[in-house]
């Protein structure tokens, strides 16, 4: 198939690029690299040994010009503004550029009869979870910034979508927390500034960039008090899109009427649990480094324990993450020593 990716020179896009192309598709990447660098196209291509084609543009833009070269069989929408805390402070613009460009992606692909769609979304809809492990089907629509609202409003704008013309096919992905890198050390994360995020933080300490790491609060209900998150190999997640492409695949050409499209929302999570401490100890053991780290106060808008109910996606999509924490904590700092 040919696939559409947007936000593919990102994190997760160019992994998801990798695992694309290694299982056979093509892939047309549309990035106006606000949050990457063309490098990062040129590593896929290191990688794969495959000519990439690339349009440095922004989908709020006029974009059709990339349909002029090619049909495509799906798109992927991984592009958007992804940084919580960046998102309470400026939330005009988290809304204007996450918004509108899935609005003239969708009416985009429509005008080109592009009807197969898997959107990025995020754990981050739940909010504060109604239960543990979380399933699909746990309350949503509680988000508590202006990041977790548009991901929220895009899946409802999808499901309307969904509703209004159902030949579309349509499969949202909710992330839990990817980590790791790909094992080339070719391409993996580089958050701009301090990292939010925990890996990112820790491999920084590790390799001196940093002092040493705040643990947000180790007074929560957990063995060791401190967070619970649903770590996952950016590999795994990265195959996961294959996976759920295989179901659109099936799904749009099983399609005998106008009105039988996909609508379908999967966890992609491990299912399992790790704690900040349980982190620290495995990247440490793992490669043989010391992370110093003082334990501060929580972090507002945190919350204690979070991960998956991933079985949804093993029963339909015949999916589940094989790579453990250990593989995460070595990739995560293979790609920041060739950093
Ligand atoms: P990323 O920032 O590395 O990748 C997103 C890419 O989209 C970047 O390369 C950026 O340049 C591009 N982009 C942003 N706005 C654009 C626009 N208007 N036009 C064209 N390109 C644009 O982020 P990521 O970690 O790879 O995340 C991919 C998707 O997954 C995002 O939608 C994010 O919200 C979602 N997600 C990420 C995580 C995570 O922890 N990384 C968790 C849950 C969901
Ligand atoms: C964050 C985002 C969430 C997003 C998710 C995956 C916030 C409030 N939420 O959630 O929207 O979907 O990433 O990208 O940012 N921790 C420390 N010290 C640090 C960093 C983190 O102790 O320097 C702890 C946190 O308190 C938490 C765990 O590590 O217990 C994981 O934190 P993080 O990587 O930021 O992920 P989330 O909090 O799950």
């Amino acid at each position: 198939m040919k696939i559409l990716l947007t936000g593919g020179a990102g994190y997760i896009g160019s992994h998801t690029a990798v695992e694309l192309i290694k299982a056979g598709h093509s892939v047309v990447i549309i990035d106006n690299l606000i949050n990457s660098s063309e490098d990062v196209i040129k590593n896929i291509k290191r990688i794969t040994g495959t000519e990439i084609s690339f349009y440095k543009l922004d989908l709020r833009d006029d974009f059709s010009c990339v349909f002029s070269g090619h049909v495509f069989d799906a798109c992927i929408h991984f592009a958007g503004l992804k940084a919580v805390g960046e998102s309470v402070s400026l939330p005009l613009r988290y809304y204007n550029n996450n918004l509108i460009s899935t609005l003239n992606l969708i009416k985009t692909l429509e005008n080109h009869n592009c009807k197969n769609i898997i959107f990025s979304s995020s754990a981050t809809v739940y909010g504060t979870p109604a239960e543990i492990p979380i399933t699909e089907q746990c309350p949503k629509g509680t988000c508590t910034n202006p990041y977790g609202w548009t991901k929220w409003v895009i899946e409802q704008i999808l499901t309307d979508l969904h509703v209004s013309d159902p030949s579309w096919n349509i499969v949202i992905l909710r992330y839990f927390n990817p980590v790791g890198a790909h094992q080339s050390g070719l391409i993996g994360e580089s958050p701009k500034g301090i990292p939010n995020n925990l890996m990112p933080y820790i491999t920084q300490v590790a390799s001196g960039r940093l002092e040493k790491l705040h643990i947000f609060g180790n007074d929560y209900e957990t063995p060791d008090g401190t967070g619970i998150r649903d770590y996952i190999h950016v590999v795994d997640l990265a195959k996961g899109h294959v996976a759920a492409l295989k179901a659109l695949k099936k799904s749009s050409e099983n399609q005998t009427s106008d009105d039988n499209g996909l609508l379908s929302v999967y966890n992609l999570g491990t299912g399992r649990g790790y704690s900040v401490l349980e982190m620290v100890n495995t990247f440490e053991k793992v490669n043989g480094l010391k992370v110093p780290y003082v334990i501060e106060g929580r972090r507002a808008g945190d919350i204690g324990i979070c991960y998956s109910d991933p079985s949804k996606a093993r029963r339909e999509l015949n999916w589940k993450a094989e790579y453990g924490l250990e593989e995460m904590c070595r990739d995560s700092w293979n790609w920041e020593k060739n950093k």
